[in-house]
């Protein structure tokens, strides 16, 4: 097997959250990675303060448009969080344990909940574009796992659960926020493949008989790395298009994004809301010393 990860992995992962450390005035409790189009967030941050991805040693750099590329610490309410503005996958060429390297380091830097966000296509006829899937599982079909390889003990154990991957209590407190938000949320499984061609619609026919409701190329290396070092982890993905097939007419990037931008305003509410239940569920009311 190739791409597995360097023997010095764990030294990579400590050099990059000191790095990161020295900018945070306070440890983040939550780490946030936004996707296509929708780090928006992070601009909704008091005492914000940003590192380029390109300053932090080991850190993958996105090469997607769309993908600022850099790391916004900073508090939403009281709580202290960490957002990653871009992401990179595995279909740019980087390895299962790149992918899953920035999850880590926000755990070494004290985040004990993870929030996904992506872009998505959906396989059931019933979503409509522009509509949030709150994530309840998920399908590893990406033909690949952040935590192949020499285990990482300090990070957590060799063979780990994944029966909660999408963490319960968080799930709930998703359902909540988009009830006071008066959005409406969607739930279903996400089938995480590699990319980076869009899916045939045989592929989607096959999808929807294996039980996924949405389908992206995203998200599940940083969730299988997440709950193999004990994050708790909750996911939305934004529904960016109907799957191949699932309409007449064929899939488009421009359309993804445009999408993602006219959803922006109900995702920042939602994840605004989501991280006050979140901060509730756990007692973190008040911040974490640094
Ligand atoms: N398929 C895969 N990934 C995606 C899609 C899709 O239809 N839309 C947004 N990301």
């Amino acid at each position: 097997m190739t791409d597995l990860p360097p023997s010095d992995l764990a030294a990579r992962l400590e050099r990059a959250r000191d790095r990161v450390a020295r900018a945070a005035e306070v440890a983040p409790r939550v780490g946030l990675i936004l996707g296509s189009g929708l780090g928006a967030f992070a601009e909704t941050l008091a005492d914000a303060a940003v590192v380029p991805y390109t300053d932090i040693p080991g850190w993958p750099v996105a090469t997607v448009q769309g993908h600022a590329g850099r790391l916004v610490l900073g508090r939403c309410g009281s709580l202290p969080v960490a957002v990653m503005q871009g992401r990179v996958h595995l279909y740019e060429g980087y390895a299962p344990w790149q992918v899953a390297f920035p999850t880590r380091v926000l755990r070494l830097l004290g985040c004990r909940a993870l929030v996904v966000t992506n872009a998505a296509g959906a396989i059931r006829p019933e979503f409509t574009p522009g509509e949030l899937m709150l994530i309840t599982d998920h399908l590893n079909l990406q033909g690949a796992n952040p935590c192949a390889g020499p285990n990482l003990e300090a990070l957590g154990p060799r063979f780990f659960d994944m029966t909660h991957a999408y963490h319960p209590p968080y799930l709930e407190a998703a359902r909540m926020a988009a009830f006071e938000r008066e959005l409406t949320l969607r739930e279903g499984v996400y089938a995480g493949l590699l990319g980076p061609s869009y899916e045939t619609p045989a592929e989607i026919r096959m999808l929807r008989t294996l039980g996924a409701d949405a389908v992206g190329m995203s998200t599940v290396p940083e969730v299988i790395a997440a709950n193999h070092a004990g994050m708790r982890v909750v996911g939305i993905s934004c529904l960016t298009n109907m799957a191949a097939g699932v309409l007449e007419r064929p899939l488009d990037h421009e359309e993804v994004m445009q999408t993602a931008a006219r959803v922006r305003d109900d995702l920042i509410g939602l994840v605004t809301s989501l991280l006050a239940g979140i901060a509730e569920i756990e007692g973190w009311r008040r911040e974490a010393p640094a």
